[in-house]
């Protein structure tokens, strides 16, 4: 996530930095502008009158020129539209504004309350230490409260203040603001917030927000500007295991080799002992290199270029960590997955996943439950959609070295990227590695692919078919199994329908259950390639990740996509089991080509007019492919 900041996000941050990053804190606020966000959140910015000068020099400008409030400033544009994350195809509305006073800097991330919520505050949340969530003193803890406690605590937030705003309206009556307090606690308390602060304020009045207030004398406790000052957050980042994921490896000469990155946790001298990981490698630093010249010490949130005492392999996506406590590194695990894209989270489907620099490809094998972000309730679920948060296993290509988010967010933290489009899908933060992946490992066969192979004297490949229902796949897969047979090559043909009678016959055809029965077939045939054999696979098979994915198991050669590309109306027309009239009809739901869609294959090996030729023609034209290929 961090990963994903905008270059004006970065740029602030690095402003705030060199203004010396010991003392930042950055919080988000939650609520709706019923609340009186807005309203407390200009009497933070104005009241503390510390918005950094040349920022406001800058906005002074730029309010001339761009803003809409007739050349006065214009504190909107203060705001980070977040240009990247939209350019990764994810609307997130996330306003960064940051002010100072003479104790502390101030990043707030302001997120929307409508209900387009979770997407917009897990990003908001994800780097912020503290949370303000804004309750009405007339309305009291609302679902809307509980669902941005739920949030916050999900992506490690372990401060918030309840600010309980409007005690003008109430009055200013103490037993009020307790039984909001009361009501708070009791549900807190079955989240993980260690620490929870509630604050009686107005911030029409100003009573409570920068200054104590006196309307009332009865509350003893800090106004919120005072202990946001004040309050303790960032310590245990800085004395964490270290943690220094590799950004890029700097090699300017045949002399010089160091690993550039951020410090996410811990901190590091030359001389101590670390891991690199995956590999787990051990080495020593040498040296802590900066633009300003070696360092003794680094810490948490700096920017620097380690080198290591041994030549040893270190590349993106590495993580060096303290030698004493490592990450751990596993390829499958259990997280929390909020999703952030309108098209459904369907398990089985191939994704991408960033994990800081690093990038595998990988799937969520399993939705083990929802969480209703309402009531907190579990319940079932076969897809994630948007904004819906699931508490999933998820399965990598290769293993990754991660830490539980609850230990260290950089590393126990993840995105969701779609392969097509590069679209940021989703976040995640992980629970645990899951332990059966660590205990089953491959086991070596004597007997292999090449020897049954060369048992039967041929080239095993999956030849899969795919097109619409009606499109003649299974007549011209099983001509050219026919074909194949009489000249004594060794055979197996997944006919859609059939293994939908036996293995898949739990599968119906929502899209995650194609998903499902797709990666099912695709496993089976990659057996059967195993086996030595030429396996045909004859299925819609509509989506092309799937397909993508199919052709991912086996060798480069040893896939051949076979589209069997016949226009729907012939299809239609055919109508062989008279399935499409029922579609039209609406007695079924889902059809491929009518109510459900058909990605057309870009890159098949074999394209065959299924319109125009008749099945026997298609067939000789599938085993001339074979044959061009030393295959038949
Ligand atoms: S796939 O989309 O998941 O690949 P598959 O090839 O297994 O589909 O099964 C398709 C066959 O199921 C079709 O040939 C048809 O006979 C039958 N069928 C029943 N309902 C549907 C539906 N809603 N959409 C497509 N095919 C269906």
């Amino acid at each position: 996530m961090q990963d994903r900041f905008t270059a004006a996000t970065q740029e602030v941050l690095a402003y705030l930095h060199e203004q010396e990053n010991k003392d930042l804190l950055r919080f988000i606020t939650c609520g709706s502008v019923d609340d009186g966000k807005s309203t407390l959140i200009g009497r933070l910015l104005y009241d503390s009158k510390q918005i950094f000068e040349d920022q406001l020099a800058a906005l002074d400008k730029d309010s001339a020129r761009w803003g809409t409030t007739g050349g006065a400033i214009d504190l909107a544009l203060l705001t980070d539209g977040l240009q990247a994350e939209r350019e990764q195809g994810i609307t997130i509305d996330v306003a960064y504004r940051f002010f100072a006073t003479d104790r502390r800097k101030f990043i707030v991330a302001d997120t929307p309350g409508h209900e387009q919520y979770t997407r917009n505050m897990a990003t908001g949340a994800s780097t912020a230490d503290l949370a303000v969530l804004l309750v009405d003193a007339r309305k009291g803890v609302l679902t809307q409260t509980r669902r941005h406690s739920y949030i916050v605590s999900l992506l490690g937030i372990r401060h918030v203040v309840v600010a309980v705003n409007k005690m003008d309206l109430v009055g200013y009556d103490r037993s009020v603001f307790e039984r909001i307090v009361a009501e708070y606690r009791a549900f807190a308390d079955r989240l993980d917030i260690p620490h929870v602060t509630c604050i009686p304020l107005s911030a029409l009045a100003g009573e409570n927000v920068t200054t104590p207030g006196t309307a009332m004398p009865w509350w003893e406790g800090p106004a919120l500007l005072p202990f946001l000052e004040t309050v303790e957050v960032a310590a245990a980042r800085t004395q964490a295991p270290l943690r220094f994921p590799v950004q890029w490896v700097n090699r300017p000469n045949q002399d010089f080799r160091g690993f550039s990155g951020t410090i996410v946790a811990g901190r590091v001298r030359p001389g101590d002992a670390v891991a690199v990981l995956p590999s787990a490698r051990t080495s020593t630093v040498a040296r802590i290199v900066t633009m300003d010249g070696d360092l003794e010490e680094a810490v948490a949130g700096q920017a620097v270029t380690l080198t290591l005492t041994d030549e040893i392999d270190v590349s993106r996506g590495d993580v060096i960590a303290a030698a004493g406590a490592r990450p751990e590194v596993a390829d499958q695990f259990a997280a929390h997955v909020v999703w952030m894209n309108d098209h459904a989270m369907m398990p089985g489907r191939g994704y991408l996943l960033q994990f800081g620099t690093h990038l595998v490809g990988g799937q969520i094998t399993e939705i083990k439950h929802k969480v209703n972000v309402n009531t907190l309730e579990h319940t079932a679920g076969k897809r994630l959609e948007l904004n819906e948060v699931g508490f999933c296993n998820l399965a990598l290509d290769h293993p990754v070295p991660f830490d539980a988010y609850a230990e260290c967010r950089e590393t126990g933290s993840f995105i969701l990227i779609d392969r097509v489009t590069n679209a940021t899908l989703g976040c995640g933060t992980i629970t645990f590695a899951l332990r059966r992946a660590q205990n089953i490992h491959w086991q070596p066969m004597t007997v292999d692919k090449a020897a049954r192979a060369a048992a039967k004297g041929q080239k095993p490949c999956i030849l899969w078919f795919t097109g619409l229902s009606g499109a003649g796949k299974s007549t011209v897969a099983n001509l050219v199994e026919k074909k194949l047979h009489a000249g004594g090559y060794h055979t197996y043909t997944l006919d859609g329908d059939n293994v939908r009678h036996g293995l898949n016959k739990d599968l119906g055809f929502t899209e995650e259950d194609r998903v499902e029965n797709i990666r099912r077939v695709a496993e089976t045939a990659r057996l059967f390639v195993d086996a030595g054999l030429i396996v045909l696979v004859s299925f819609i098979s509509p989506f092309r990740e799937e397909r993508r994915m199919a052709r991912s198991l086996v060798g480069a050669d040893e896939f051949l996509e076979v589209w069997v590309d016949a226009p729907l109306e012939v299809c239609e027309q055919r109508d062989p089991k008279g399935l499409y009239a029922k579609a039209r009809k609406g007695t079924i739901a889902n059809f491929t080509g009518i109510s459900s869609p058909y990605e057309p294959p870009e890159n098949a090996e074999l394209v065959l007019a299924a319109g125009e030729h008749d099945p026997e023609t298609l067939a000789d034209q599938v085993v001339a492919a074979l044959k061009a290929r030393g295959i038949a």
